[in-house]
């Protein structure tokens, strides 16, 4: 549906855990605590909501995390959310460790894409960045992906002295492989305050020296705010979501709901609602309402330049990105 500014808001990230198998340092430091089960929205809770969400035309799902695939029986989700007839595409975000445990499961429910987050190709950093030692796992999850005919793109976040320079190692994996690889920059939210990101006005300059033939993509590529690009003879393509300096909030079309039934709808502010007890208490109905009102108060534009306006105090990992 429309929201008051006329953005049609067509596209919900639904967290379904604050768990997580990686301890990424900008988005989930050691020693979080973890919500108790009892507090997490069940599949049918989230199916209910994504319901009502359809039926305001929210029309794609992007199942989050923490980590989504830490959750035991997710393919079961994604195919009770392909049962409901309002919604055309259900994706993924994934740190990839699972995947190939998953991904027969995953395909046979329907899972139209797979977006994996990998922040390095270097053994010991990615142990450094993750606090674990997966990286050969991820990597295997993700050429299966390919293999398997799912969508995949690549999410990299580049933080200075932490991973600055590998961004041309992890772009060429579009070079030999049909996927896209996505340089979104660092937000200020939770432990990402803590670390400075690169700016992606910056990192063009650089792209365009390097690849002097790179064109604009225009063809859509997915939900959201990427700037596309193509060099020629490469497999796939390069994205850029520049959050902090490309600021794209007024075409901005999503929502979020955590994992125990928070509703967001702009990462820069905290939570304005939270359904789950009053759908335990009084339906799915009742939910319809607010998501309608939350909806249509969307916040005009994010405030990560006025860092003291940052209502949001949580980490990323409990947003789910
Ligand atoms: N800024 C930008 N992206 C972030 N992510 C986690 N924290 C931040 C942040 N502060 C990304 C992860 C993952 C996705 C879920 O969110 O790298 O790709
Ligand atoms: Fe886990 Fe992703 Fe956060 Fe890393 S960035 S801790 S993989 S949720």
């Amino acid at each position: 549906m429309l929201d008051q500014r006329g953005r049609d808001i067509n596209y919900m990230r639904v967290s379904i855990t604050d768990k997580c198998n990686l301890r990424c340092r900008y988005c989930m430091p050691e020693g979080v605590d973890i919500l108790p089960m009892s507090d997490l929205l069940t599949f049918e809770e989230i199916r209910a909501v994504c319901r009502q969400a359809s039926l305001l035309r929210i029309n794609r799902i992007k199942i989050t995390g923490g980590e989504p695939l830490a959750r035991r029986g997710v393919a079961e989700l994604v195919s009770m959310l392909r049962d409901l007839p309002g919604i055309d595409q259900i994706t993924m975000t994934s740190n990839g460790v699972l995947l190939s445990k998953y991904l027969p499961d995953l395909k046979k429910a329907g899972l139209d894409g797979i977006n994996i987050s990998l922040d390095t190709l270097d053994r010991e950093n990615y142990r450094r960045i993750t606090g674990r030692d997966h990286l050969d796992e991820v990597l295997k999850g993700l050429d299966q992906a390919l293999d398997s005919g799912i969508r995949v793109k690549i999410n990299t976040v580049l933080m200075k002295g932490v991973n600055d320079r590998e961004w041309p190692d992890l772009l060429a994996l579009a070079k030999t492989k049909k996927l896209d690889v996505r340089m979104i920059e660092l937000m200020p939210i939770g432990s990402g305050k803590t670390f400075e990101g690169i700016s992606n006005e910056d990192l063009i300059r650089r792209l365009k020296d390097r690849f002097p033939d790179m064109a604009l993509d225009q063809r859509i590529h997915g939900n959201g705010p990427a700037v596309y690009y193509q060099i020629p003879g490469w497999k796939g393509s390069i994205g850029l979501i520049s959050p902090v300096h490309g600021k794209f909030c007024d075409k901005c079309n999503r929502i979020r709901m955590s994992a125990t039934g928070e509703l967001k709808p702009c990462l820069c502010y905290a939570p304005v609602a939270n359904i789950r007890d009053l759908l335990r208490s009084q339906g799915e109905e009742a939910v319809a309402k607010v998501l309608k009102k939350i909806i249509y108060e969307k916040p005009e534009a994010h405030c990560f330049g006025r860092i003291e306006e940052i209502t949001e105090d949580k980490q990323m990992i409990a947003i789910g990105g």
